[in-house]
């Protein structure tokens, strides 16, 4: 058989599996509440948006890894443009009124973005890792595992400062062979290396402004997502079980690369 008369067998429907797609939308209220579909189909439009974010930073740290720095950029510009589309996407479920969301929400009993473990993974890999949160999703899971997998690996941080490394920057020893589950804490002798960069070096500047960009980027999801969560179900508890609106702003003021945003007032 020919290649060409293969090619014909595949259509739109058969390639991105719609008929699959479309029966995943399954409402759980009575009647069905017409906001409910809007949603299920925002939560799962995240999912994928998180897979296709972990799909590309994986391959940033590869493109660290194997010193292709301008490919690199280029991988995370298409991640800050995801970002962008996705902090965007909230303005949809901001015209769900309060009534409206409590017509269903008592269906959704404990389900929550809490339980999302693409998201604890998108933290893994930018360096916020927490065992707490594996322990949350039932052993021999999809989700344990892959999160176990995303605990063991390097952050991006490290790829960034093992790249530097190879680049000529003296990175302290320390900091190479660091225990890589632990926070990046704030650091005076990456924080010089830094300003040496920013000072000297134009092309790993920019570099280090992207990471500032996906820094940002994934603090103004946390804001705004809090601010949606307040005009929807204001200081009530969270369906996932926290105090809700209150324990999403304690989130708001963790950088993740906080060495990148201390050494501005010192430029
Ligand atoms: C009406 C819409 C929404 C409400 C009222 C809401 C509410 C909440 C609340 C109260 C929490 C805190 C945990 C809890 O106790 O449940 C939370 C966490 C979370 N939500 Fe939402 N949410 C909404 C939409 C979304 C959407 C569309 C996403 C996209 C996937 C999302 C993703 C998350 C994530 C990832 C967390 C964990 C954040 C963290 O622990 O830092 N939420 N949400």
């Amino acid at each position: 058989m020919s290649d060409a008369t293969t090619d014909a067998a595949v259509t739109y429907g058969s390639y991105l599996k719609v008929d699959e797609l479309l029966a995943l939308q399954q409402p759980r209220s009575a009647g069905p509440e017409h906001d409910e579909m809007l949603f299920i189909v925002i939560h799962q439009v995240y999912e994928l948006w998180f897979k296709e974010l972990l799909h590309e930073l994986d391959r940033v740290s590869l493109l660290l890894k194997g010193d292709e720095p301008h490919k690199a950029q280029h991988t995370l510009k298409r991640v800050l443009t995801i970002l962008k589309v996705m902090v965007a996407q909230l303005d949809i479920l901001e015209t769900m009124t309060p009534l409206e969301f409590l017509s269903f929400r008592e269906r959704l009993a404990a389900a929550s973005g809490f339980q999302s473990d693409q998201f604890r993974q998108i933290e893994f890999v930018l360096g916020a890792k927490s065992d707490k949160a594996i322990a949350r999703f039932p052993e021999g899971s999809r989700a344990r595992a892959a999160l176990h997998r995303r605990y063991a690996e390097p952050t991006l941080w490290d790829a960034f400062l093992q790249y530097l490394a190879r680049e000529g920057y003296q990175v302290p020893p320390a900091h190479l062979t660091r225990d890589t589950v632990q926070p990046v804490e704030p650091s005076e002798d990456i924080q010089r290396l830094l300003i040496e960069v920013y000072r000297n070096d134009a092309k790993n500047a920019e570099l280090c402004e992207r990471l500032v960009d996906l820094d940002e980027g994934i603090q103004e999801w946390r804001y705004r997502h809090v601010k949606m969560v307040e005009r929807t179900i204001g200081m009530k508890q969270g369906t996932g079980g926290s105090s809700g609106a209150a324990y999403l702003i304690r989130t708001l003021s963790r950088p993740l690369f906080p060495d990148l945003w201390e050494i501005r007032s010192r430029l």
